[in-house]
């Protein structure tokens, strides 16, 4: 094969997109990206589409440049090509009708709750099955990100009555996973390390994400399970991102699943011998599956706006002398209050040591506005 006369589509332009677009030219293939933004993150290093995923039109008309496509998110309106444009379909990773069941919270957990997978109770909204003491937490169906689609509702006067969600029963969680998993489109899959998510209950944000999870092996073995169960409920090839709950024992809940290179997977760019990045495009290339297997300790930690305008990185100079620190910089042209602008991996001998750098690197490096 000749990679420079294949062309990898990515539908929406984001950091996603960048990164995956930086590992298929590792390989030597062509990247073009749709988006409706003039100067997206990948534009830096893939050939830019301006036009929206959001309109069948638009990508009708992006799929005849490329030769396959992927995904840099799942709102994309693909549901035309699934019913009636099969040719447009079959170069989709994750196929349309994948990408249909997913976007939709409710229906992606009643498909792996389905295929046995064990998850918080849940229901419409209304409910029309289950009862739930509050509190209980109403999540949107579509479109929700970054915690901004979730509601803990106290009393029956906090529900949310003006847009589609669905409920779900509140557990107390002790420690949330995720964990990647990569199939192919034979069905030969790999599963990454478990990683744990460590969430700043004050500002009910993420913190860092710490790899491998501090959890006992069986736990560690139960969140592998959970989440290559719920990847394969969906038979598609693609990258599966799979966000769960360990709730004590060796119990682990789903909580949900992203059809493609997720934030919970940015470690494995340093982190692992292959990235979750560059095996999207093997998958996509019908290239083998590469090793998931883990290199050394990481802690990855998001870098968020903290102000307004055109984008000022500060502290850069001083985290980049440490050793083991590596910097990802998305290139967003406006920042604005906790917009992920970036994020840095720090690899060390222990976890224990890497979360020290990366406490010390959280608190010098600042995305401010001008
Ligand atoms: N059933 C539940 N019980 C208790 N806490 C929950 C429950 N569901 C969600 N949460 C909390 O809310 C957070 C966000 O929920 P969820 O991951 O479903 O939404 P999201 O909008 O996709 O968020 P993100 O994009 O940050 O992953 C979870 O990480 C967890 O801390
Ligand atoms: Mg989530």
């Amino acid at each position: 094969m000749n990679p420079r006369n294949f062309r990898i589509g990515i539908l929406g332009g984001g950091q996603l997109a960048k990164m995956t677009a930086i590992s298929a030219r590792k390989l030597g293939f062509e990247v073009l990206t749709l988006d409706p933004s003039p100067e997206p993150p990948a534009s830096q290093v893939a050939k830019h589409i301006r036009g929206d995923f959001r309109n069948p039109h638009d990508i009708r008309k992006f799929s005849d440049m490329c030769d396959v496509m992927v995904l840099d998110i799942e709102n994309v309106s693909v549901e035309d090509f699934y019913a009636s444009e099969e040719h447009i379909a079959k170069k989709l990773i994750p196929s349309p009708e994948v990408v249909i069941k997913i976007k939709d919270k409710f229906l992606q957990k009643k498909i792996v709750s389905e295929n046995g997978v064990p998850t918080p109770r849940f229901d419409t909204f209304p409910p029309s099955k289950e009862k739930f003491d509050f509190p209980v937490v109403q999540k949107l169906r579509i479109g929700g990100y970054d915690g901004r689609g979730v509601k803990i509702v106290n009393s029956e006067k906090e529900f949310i009555l003006d847009r589609h969600t669905y409920l779900e029963e509140f557990v107390n969680i002790k420690k949330e996973l995720a964990v990647i998993v990569a199939i192919d489109r034979r069905g030969n899959y790999v599963v990454y390390p478990v990683v744990e998510m460590v969430f700043d209950r004050k500002a009910n944000i993420l913190d860092y994400l710490v790899v491998p999870a501090r959890i006992p092996k069986d736990v560690e073995e139960s969140a592998k399970k959970v989440a290559l169960k719920s990847a394969q409920s969906f038979s598609s090839p693609g990258i599966f991102a799979v966000e769960m709950f360990w709730i004590g024992n060796n119990t682990v809940l789903f909580n949900e699943i992203a059809p493609r290179p997720h934030n919970s997977g940015h470690y494995t760019i340093e982190a692992c011998y292959t990235s979750q990045f560059e095996q999207i495009v093997r998958i996509a290339v019908g290239l083998p599956l590469g090793s998931p297997e883990l290199i050394s300790p990481c802690v990855m930690i998001n870098l968020l706006g903290e102000g307004e305008g055109e984008p000022y990185y500060e502290g850069l100079e001083e985290v980049l002398a440490i050793p083991g620190v590596s910097v990802h910089i998305y290139g967003k042209s406006k920042v604005f209050p906790f917009r992920k602008m970036g994020h840095i991996t720090i690899l060390d001998k222990d976890v224990e040591s890497a979360i020290e750098k990366a406490r010390f690197v959280k608190s010098k490096v600042k995305v401010k506005g001008k």
